[in-house]
């Protein structure tokens, strides 16, 4: 192996890495600095960091744009599965391990010399295994426990072995069971709100509210309600994690939520399917009769109030037979907003002729990720 590896050094706290989408690391990092994490550093699809663990816990609660929360339990370059099998070897998995978990390893390989995944997770599997059975003395471990789950990251020969605090990914925020058509994922809802004019206090409108995943992340955020607060994490379940801490860090954010500070968030949307499935939304969200939502087409739709934000998700085209009718419903967005002179209008879409569209250049904009399509944010403040 070479030797370019490193461990995490616990006492100062855990070496951490918050993963995002591409694009979103800056905001993540933001973040993180807000909620006091040490050496913060946003790289490509993420973001470093230090905490303790119930830091950790509290990132998992409040942060809002970022994918999964991990321990950074080691790196180093990996040139063959023997260099693999000794980085693995070499964490002290019995530090972190009752000897009950069910391991899962998860594993993402490109551009290296090891790119078959699922030998990875075998050789890596293994290493855990013999470690725990050299260090402990025990001889089966029943794998009938909490799950432990372990992702490895190869890019170009350099190994992660990053423990998953999280869990499922953070964007599920336990408010969505039913999907609409297109549903943006809340972490990327979330990031929409963050990067338009609009903050709590000005009105906010969405014209294609579909299940209304943007006017939940806003009303969250005008509550100063954690995303993550109706939701369990992996690491609530590991040994070494002290679970009193964590309870109380639950309740302190709990206790900050107040739904009573939701106002002049709205949608509309010109399929009531669609608005059915917000309704739900909003409900399990706890925010029931406090988001009105219209069942009319943006083209016939006028609001009373002033200087406020329209952020919409709009149908992008990406079948042939639906680009025209989308690049007209760009044109009637640009009619919504000279219907509505003192209000911002918000757009995403993966469509590169969206200007041209819509008829006029955005003052900003934004490249940003929609899954694996590759969008642009325009902002018309
Ligand atoms: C991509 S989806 C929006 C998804 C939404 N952001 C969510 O999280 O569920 C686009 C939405 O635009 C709506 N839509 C399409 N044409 C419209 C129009 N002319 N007026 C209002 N809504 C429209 C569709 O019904 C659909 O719900």
């Amino acid at each position: 192996m070479n030797g370019n590896t490193k461990k995490t050094a616990e006492g100062a706290g855990f070496s951490a890495f918050a993963s995002s989408a591409f694009g979103l690391e800056g905001l993540v990092a933001a973040e993180l600095k807000r909620l006091r994490m040490r050496n913060v550093q946003a790289e490509n699809g993420g973001v470093r960091f230090t905490a303790s663990a119930e830091e950790l816990f509290r990132c998992n609660l409040r942060l809002r744009f970022c994918d999964r929360v991990f321990i950074l339990l080691s790196e180093g370059v990996c040139l063959s599965f023997e260099d693999l099998f000794q980085l693995v070897s070499a964490v002290p998995w019995e530090r972190y391990m009752a000897g009950t978990e069910a391991v899962n390893i998860s594993c993402r390989c490109a551009r290296s010399r090891l790119m078959s995944p699922r030998d990875c997770q075998a050789v890596s599997k293994k290493a855990v295994l013999e470690r725990l059975k050299r260090k402990t003395g025990r001889t089966v471990f029943p794998e009938s426990g909490a799950a432990f789950p372990v992702h490895l990251s190869v890019h170009e020969d350099r190994v992660r072995i990053l423990l998953n605090t999280s869990g499922p990914a953070l964007s599920r925020r336990g408010y969505r069971t039913w999907n609409g058509e297109a549903p943006l994922r809340e972490t990327l809802a979330s990031a929409l709100v963050e990067l338009s004019p609009w903050r709590p206090g000005r009105p906010l409108h969405d014209p294609c509210c579909g299940t209304g995943t943007i006017l939940i992340e806003a009303a969250f955020r005008q509550a100063h309600r954690a995303p993550g607060l109706a939701r369990s994490f992996a690491m609530e379940d590991f040994s070494f994690v002290s679970p009193s801490p964590l309870r109380t860090l639950r309740e302190e954010e709990a206790a900050q939520a107040d739904f009573g500070r939701v106002s002049d968030i709205s949608g509309s949307d010109l399929d009531p399917g669609a608005l059915e499935l917000a309704r739900r939304h909003l409900r399990q969200a706890g925010l029931e009769n406090r988001v009105p939502l219209r069942n009319v087409p943006l083209q016939q739709l006028q609001l009373e109030a002033e200087n406020g934000v329209f952020i919409c998700n709009p149908p992008y085209g990406e079948r042939l037979s639906e680009q025209n009718a989308c690049r007209e419903l760009y044109r009637d967005l640009r009619l919504l907003k000279e219907r509505h002179p003192t209000w911002s209008l918000c757009a995403i879409s993966s469509d590169p002729a969206f200007e041209r569209a819509y008829g006029r250049r955005a003052e900003k904009k934004r490249r940003l990720y929609n899954g694996t399509l590759e969008c642009v944010y325009y902002i018309y403040p």
